[in-house]
């Protein structure tokens, strides 16, 4: 088991699916865990659950899209603990849609929290991890941010530009002692998966396109997810940075 003891982390978009499974798994192995997320409520259970699973976890309301709300954000948590030594930027949402039904509103609105969101957070703690030669950061980009995915034109074009980040934010602060890395899931079972079967005639029938997508013919489950991004939170990933860390079920082996 990889240990996070006396790391303060946060976490985007925490009060659902992947990101709440990242904040408990990081709580478990010792992290402080800040819950940052837009909707209070799932924050504020995903701290619940934390505390009664004995773990250690504050929630911060955080729209990742403001601008201005990120650097409060980030002087509330330099105001407690003085310094972040893992950011998780989860927080995303999806989009359904090709070059012909996509309207240029949804792709802004996509960029807006997708790409800006993980500028602006990264953006607000950055300098103090500059001026403490110390950082690691972790991005949710997705299997459709290294191939494309049908009907994903809006969600794909940010993902790309997620790993673009990530690989610009490794190479540019690597010997200032940041680490970048992001992880591309494919299809995991979370609520962000079934808000979009939601936009499907038949849900039932996509839930199973989507499942037989992959080549192990399912969807994974957010805690695999989470089991990658403590690997990458550990020191024991030292010697990883600018990587697109792909969990995918084989979703991009091939057909
Ligand atoms: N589920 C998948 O199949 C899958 C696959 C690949 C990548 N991802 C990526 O993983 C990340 C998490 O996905 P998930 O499936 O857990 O989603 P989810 O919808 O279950 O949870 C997303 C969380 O982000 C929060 N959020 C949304 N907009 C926000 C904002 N502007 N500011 C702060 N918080 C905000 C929501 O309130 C929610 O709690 C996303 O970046 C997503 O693109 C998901």
């Amino acid at each position: 088991m990889f240990s996070l003891e006396n790391k303060v982390a946060l976490v985007t978009g925490a009060g659902s699916g992947i990101g709440a499974a990242i904040a408990e798994t990081f709580a478990a192995a010792g992290a402080f865990v800040w819950v940052a997320d837009i909707g209070e409520a799932g924050g504020r259970a995903t701290v619940a659950k934390i505390g009664a699973a004995g773990g250690a976890a504050e929630f911060i309301a955080l729209d990742v899209a403001n601008e201005a709300a990120c650097v409060a954000a980030a002087a509330a948590v330099h105001g407690r603990h003085e310094r972040l030594d893992v950011l998780v930027n989860n927080a995303g949402i999806g989009h359904v849609g090709t070059m012909a039904t996509t309207a240029g509103a949804d792709l802004d609105r996509m960029y807006g929290v997708n790409v800006r969101g993980v500028f602006n957070v990264t953006k607000a703690f950055i300098g103090r991890m500059l001026e403490r030669k110390a950082g690691n950061i972790i991005n949710l980009a997705s299997i459709g941010g290294v191939v494309a995915v049908r009907d994903r034109l809006a969600y794909c074009t940010t993902k790309f530009a997620v790993v673009g980040l990530t690989r610009c934010i490794a190479l540019d602060h690597a010997r200032e002692g940041i680490r970048c890395n992001c992880i591309c899931p494919g299809r995991v079972e979370t609520p962000f998966v079934s808000a979009r079967l939601k936009e499907y005639p038949d849900p039932k029938k996509a839930y199973e396109e989507m499942s037989s997508t992959q080549a192990l013919g399912r969807m994974g489950r957010p805690e695999e997810i989470a089991a990658a991004a403590l690997y990458l939170a550990s020191d024991e990933s030292a010697f990883m940075t600018g990587t697109p860390f792909v969990i995918d079920g084989g979703f991009s082996v091939g057909k």
